[in-house]
């Protein structure tokens, strides 16, 4: 996502030097980076007479469009499999604005599809922890960055559900406690953006689970903080481990996202699939029985 202002090293995403503060230059600024652009581009294309929301969700435009399109696969995935509930969860809340969007997201999204969408958010609370391991970026991130204020946060969050505590003890707790709820929502949509590699191996847990009832075969991921590491700290290596470990049950790159998706989004390059091969309904055709058919053009 683009955070305005609060990545402060080269490495992070301002190779050279943080926006100017107005004037032409902000302007250049916000069309000559292809996040930025794509960002600024739909918040114009929004403000056009006759651009209603559906239109906005069609294209793209809506605020954290990344999302929207993990909202969307997970209503998508789980109407077609017959569940009339699905779950979709933001690892790393801050001050919640992530959340707040995903949650406008699982309305849109539950209002189109009939399938009942719940929004869970896990976080610390009290900002980021210490790391735990060399691989946490911990020259990018220290321990109480992104603190929350969850009086402010919870009384905007509607059916929304915040989980705070470490998500050591917070998600295997939730996976045990809330296994009902899961087995009728199963999770479908998960935003990864806890910035270290500790606590992304932690929230991959998740997928470690045993239990195939509580997520969909397929799970739509957002990797946030991919951009500007390399793949061998951070979430990438969180990822790659999982996958060492876990060869029936991988998390994957969705593979030219860009060319067919609306405007040809940066975002697109961070949106991952966990393919869970073992799972009952792994089979199951998406697409309805008939499928596409390609007969001769002429
Ligand atoms: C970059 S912030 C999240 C930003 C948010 N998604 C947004 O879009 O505004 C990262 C968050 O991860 C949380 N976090 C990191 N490690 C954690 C852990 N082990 N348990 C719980 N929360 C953790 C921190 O508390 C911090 O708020």
């Amino acid at each position: 996502m683009i955070r305005r202002g609060s990545r402060t090293t080269a490495q992070k995403g301002h190779p050279f030097g943080r926006r100017p503060s107005g004037g032409v230059a902000d302007v250049l600024w916000d069309w000559s980076k292809s996040g930025t652009r794509h960002a600024a581009r739909s918040r114009l294309i929004r403000r056009l007479p006759g651009v209603g929301s559906a239109a906005a969700y069609r294209f793209g435009l809506v605020e954290r469009p990344h999302y929207a399109y993990g909202v969307r696969r997970a209503t998508e995935l789980a109407a077609r499999l017959g569940h009339r509930g699905v779950t979709v969860v933001e690892f790393g809340v801050a001050g919640g604005n992530g959340l707040l969007a995903l949650a406008e997201h699982a309305r849109h999204y539950a209002a189109a599809t009939g399938v009942a969408v719940r929004v869970v958010g896990f976080d610390g609370g009290a900002g980021m922890p210490a790391a735990r391991d060399p691989r946490d970026l911990p020259y990018l991130f220290g321990p109480g960055f992104y603190v929350m204020d969850q009086d402010r946060l919870r009384a905007r969050l509607g059916a929304a559900e915040l989980v705070i505590g470490d998500i050591a003890e917070t998600l295997p707790d939730y996976l045990d406690t809330r296994a009902d709820l899961l087995r009728a929502h199963p999770v479908g949509f998960v935003g990864l953006d806890l910035d270290y590699y500790s606590s992304t191996t932690t929230a991959l847990g998740l997928f470690r689970a045993p239990a195939h009832e509580h997520v969909l075969p397929r799970v739509t991921c957002y990797l946030d903080d991919l951009p500007g590491t390399i793949e061998q700290i951070g979430e990438a290596a969180a990822v790659a481990d999982f996958n060492a470990a876990h060869p029936g049950r991988p998390i994957g790159r969705v593979l030219g996202l860009r060319a067919f998706t609306p405007f040809d989004p940066p975002w697109a390059d961070q949106m991952y699939v966990h393919h869970r091969l073992d799972h009952p309904d792994y089979a199951r055709l998406e697409v309805g029985a008939t499928g596409d058919q390609l007969p001769l053009d002429r």
